[in-house]
């Protein structure tokens, strides 16, 4: 094998979870970001390890079929769509391989998978932004990170983002970049205005704006002047975080103007979504996933448990299937909503624990179990706690093959097994996979 700098002709094979696309040396792995399977490629080689090397793309000798034109122009620089190079079959194509793998790897029967369901349009799904903020030569920088980095990308019209979300930050740029206000710099650990967070609603049009701070409060009258930047925007919040890293909020948060949430409407309900609250960012593919759960839910459930319920979005749009249904949520900011939520769209029959799953799974004995971990999986006391109380059924939904496939396995192990696995695309462009799985004891 050659050594670091030398240039070599390789072709691709596929594609990775890490979003760099893999080539051979002979038999050296070499991970190279941009490449498209199929591709032939021109590569330096810049990293050099002893079981895997790292190339650079110098030429396209011969580009693959699926390689396209990237739509943004930020492309590859901006660190969030790392597969905007590649047609959109082919990408839903090396997800579906990729999470084939995973099972292969672990030894989990992948003649479960089913073909993964993709967008129709997959693009401006996004009904979230979170915008670093820089004051460079005396104009704000608003954008996203380039990958591995902390350099801000300046993004004035994502192509994945809803596009009102789009106009709403161009905006609310314009006006940082008018009043007086100090910018933070990592750095030095000085300035105000660390971060700018702009979600909402295509259905409802209303957005909320969340301005992160590194102690000192957004005055009423500067919160007013956002409010009048958009018909659309509902509210302003701010969250202080005066921690020096990388955590984007702070503990502390006050509505400052308007509402500290706004209305999503999903699956023919209401919810409320506060600033702190998580919520599925492509409803479009939530739904269907939602749709998936519905069709292939058994009859007569009396005791559901809808485990990390957020806002209360499964349980609320499930909650006639079952005679009574338990979420838990451990976030206040979200439990907080999925109480309204429940109130909201009348559903009597659904009550909420602020509380950590692992904590109460074991007392609660559901028939049917929800379970949508954040990308950590499950903890290992709930994998225990399910050996105990045996639900007969559990949709496991998961934005993290890797720790879907690890928790899988010790699911299998004690005797469940898989009706199906149905893969979604719910974020094109990039290489994340969200999965459900139906698990039957
Ligand atoms: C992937 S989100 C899913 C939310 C919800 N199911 C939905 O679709 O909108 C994961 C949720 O789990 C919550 N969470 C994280 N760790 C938790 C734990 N140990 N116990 C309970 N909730 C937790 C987070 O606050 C977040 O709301």
């Amino acid at each position: 094998m050659g050594k670091k700098g030398q240039y070599f002709v390789v072709e691709i094979e596929r594609q990775t979870f890490s979003g760099a696309a893999v080539a051979r040396i002979n038999r050296y792995v070499v991970f190279v970001p941009g490449g498209v399977p199929g591709d032939k490629l021109r590569i330096r080689l810049v990293e050099r390890k002893e079981n895997y090397g790292v190339g650079k793309i110098v030429e396209v000798i011969e580009p693959s079929p699926y390689r396209v034109e990237p739509v943004c122009p930020h492309f590859p620089k901006c660190g969030s769509c790392s597969w905007q190079m590649m047609r959109y079959d082919a990408q839903l194509r090396e997800k579906e391989a990729i999470l084939k793998e995973f099972f292969e790897e672990k030894g989990l029967p992948k003649d479960t998978i089913l073909p993964i369901e993709g967008m129709d349009l997959p693009w401006h799904y996004r009904n979230k932004a979170i915008y670093p903020l820089k004051r460079l030569k005396g104009k704000v920088l608003m954008g996203f990170y380039e990958r591995n980095t902390h350099k801000i990308v300046d993004v004035e019209d994502c192509p994945i983002q809803y596009p009102k979300i789009n106009l709403v930050a161009s905006k609310a740029r314009g006006l940082i970049s008018k009043e007086r206000i100090t910018i933070y710099d990592e750095v030095r650990h000085w300035g105000k205005l660390r971060y700018m967070v702009v979600k909402g609603s295509k259905r409802t049009n209303e957005y909320l704006l969340t301005l992160v701070v590194k102690d000192t409060a957004i005055s009423r009258s500067f919160a007013r002047k956002f409010m009048g930047i958009d018909d659309s925007i509902v509210g302003v919040v701010e969250d202080i975080n005066p921690k020096k890293g990388n955590t984007i909020f702070g503990p502390e948060y006050r509505t400052v103007e308007g509402r500290g949430y706004y209305i999503e409407s999903f699956a023919g309900k209401k919810f409320r979504v506060s600033a702190l609250s998580f919520f599925q960012t492509n409803v479009e593919q939530a739904e269907k996933l939602v749709k998936r759960i519905r069709e292939t839910f058994e009859d007569d459930v009396g005791l559901m448990m809808d485990g990390y319920s957020g806002v209360g979005l499964f349980a609320i749009t499930l909650a006639d299937l079952a005679k009574r249904i338990v979420g838990v949520e451990e976030s206040r900011s979200a439990y907080f909503d999925a109480v309204d939520n429940a109130r909201r769209n009348d559903q009597m029959n659904v009550e909420f624990i602020n509380a950590k799953v692992e904590s109460v799974i074991g007392g609660i004995k559901a028939e049917v179990l929800i379970l949508d971990p954040p990308r950590r999986g499950l903890d290992s006391s709930v994998i225990s706690a399910i050996a105990d109380v045996r639900p007969h059924r559990i949709f496991y939904i998961s934005c993290n093959p890797k720790a879907l496939v690890r928790d899988l396995d010790a699911l299998l192990s004690f005797g469940y097994k898989i009706d199906f696995v149905q893969p979604f695309d719910f974020f094109p462009h990039t290489p994340q996979i969200e999965t459900l799985v139906k698990l039957s004891a």
